[in-house]
């Protein structure tokens, strides 16, 4: 066996998705890792200046086939990290397009991995892939999963097909179930667990919100800067240690709008919250409150670095 570590290998990269929340991130911190030119950012519309104009870009959309192809062979890419996806809100709304935006993009990427055109896939999944007969409580990785919405439908096959091209094809797919994401970049759009990055927003600009969350609801969230790095530390590990290939449970901490609005009154005492829980309540009590990660901390090390005080301090810095 050679001994190469990929750290130091150049490496080309394509990012599906790449100017959405977590894709904007992904793209920046893998650009300071392995070089601007060797990570292409792409996205079916046009990011931030920063994303398109620091190193390369394509306009793309991901359920496009020979595009996607055409821009693999072209840039002789490697690794493929596919982010675009419809998000649970709007996915109820529009449950055709999610369902064919979601899972035909993934079947590109897989078939185009499949067909060793590609090396390694990273593809997210979510706390959504539960549902309500899911224990709540640490949910464990192994468990009932009967997801209600359209966006979990989409995200637990999309588990199940990660598994068997891996099982079928040896193809290298790598995936987390991301909890609810808190960054101060780029804004989410359409999920439910945006309701903890608004606050912030609002907290500083108008020093009052209205959630549409009920005041206990529990949800288990992560900060941005915790799930690149999640990210990232998946995708460098050895083929051999990477145990599951459905998707690994992730967790960082667990809040209630309740909690996350009087973390924020530590610094802005004024701060002032109204519930009014709307067609998202739902989807939200489909959900676990707390999530059992034991087998990512086991299998890659996995160990989140930010709290709900840490988070908040951070996101109010940032935003101010
Ligand atoms: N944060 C996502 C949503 O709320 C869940 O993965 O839709």
């Amino acid at each position: 066996m050679n001994s190469f570590n990929f750290d130091f290998m150049q490496k080309s990269i394509l990012i599906l998705g790449a100017c959405g929340q977590i894709g904007t991130e992904l793209t920046l911190a893998l650009r300071a890792k392995y070089g601007n030119d060797c990570v292409v950012a792409s996205d079916i519309r046009e990011g931030s200046k920063e994303l398109v104009e620091a190193g390369p870009f394509e306009l793309l959309d991901a359920t496009n086939y020979e595009a996607l192809e055409d821009v693999i062979m072209y840039y002789e890419i490697e690794e493929v990290y596919l982010m675009a996806a419809m998000l649970s809100a709007t996915a109820e709304k529009f449950p055709s397009r999610a369902w064919n935006l979601n899972m035909n993009s993934l079947f590109n990427v897989l078939d185009l991995a499949k067909e060793k055109k590609v090396n390694r896939v990273f593809w997210p999944s979510s706390i959504a892939v539960f549902g309500p007969n899911t224990p709540r409580e640490l949910t464990p990785q192994h468990t009932i999963m009967e997801p209600t919405t359209v966006y979990g439908i989409s995200k637990q096959s999309g588990e199940r097909w990660c598994s068997y091209y891996h099982e079928k094809y040896g193809v290298d797919v790598r995936s987390v179930r991301y909890p609810g994401l808190i960054s101060w970049k780029t804004l989410p759009g359409g999920g439910t667990t945006d309701y903890a990055v608004e606050i912030y927003h609002k907290a500083i600009e108008e020093g009052t919100y209205s959630c549409f969350l009920a005041e206990q609801t529990v949800l288990p969230m992560m900060f941005m800067d915790d799930a690149i790095r999640a990210t990232l530390q998946i995708m460098e590990m050895p083929p051999e240690t990477i145990k599951i290939r459905s998707s690994y449970n992730l967790a960082a901490m667990s809040f209630t709008p309740a909690q996350i609005a009087e973390s924020i009154q530590k610094h802005i005492p004024d701060f002032s919250m109204t519930y009014n829980p709307d067609f998202r309540q739902d989807i939200a009590d489909s959900w676990p409150g707390s999530i059992d990660d034991s087998k990512a901390q086991l299998d890659w090390g996995w160990k989140p670095e930010f709290d709900l005080e840490k988070t908040t301090a951070e996101m109010l810095r940032q935003l101010k």
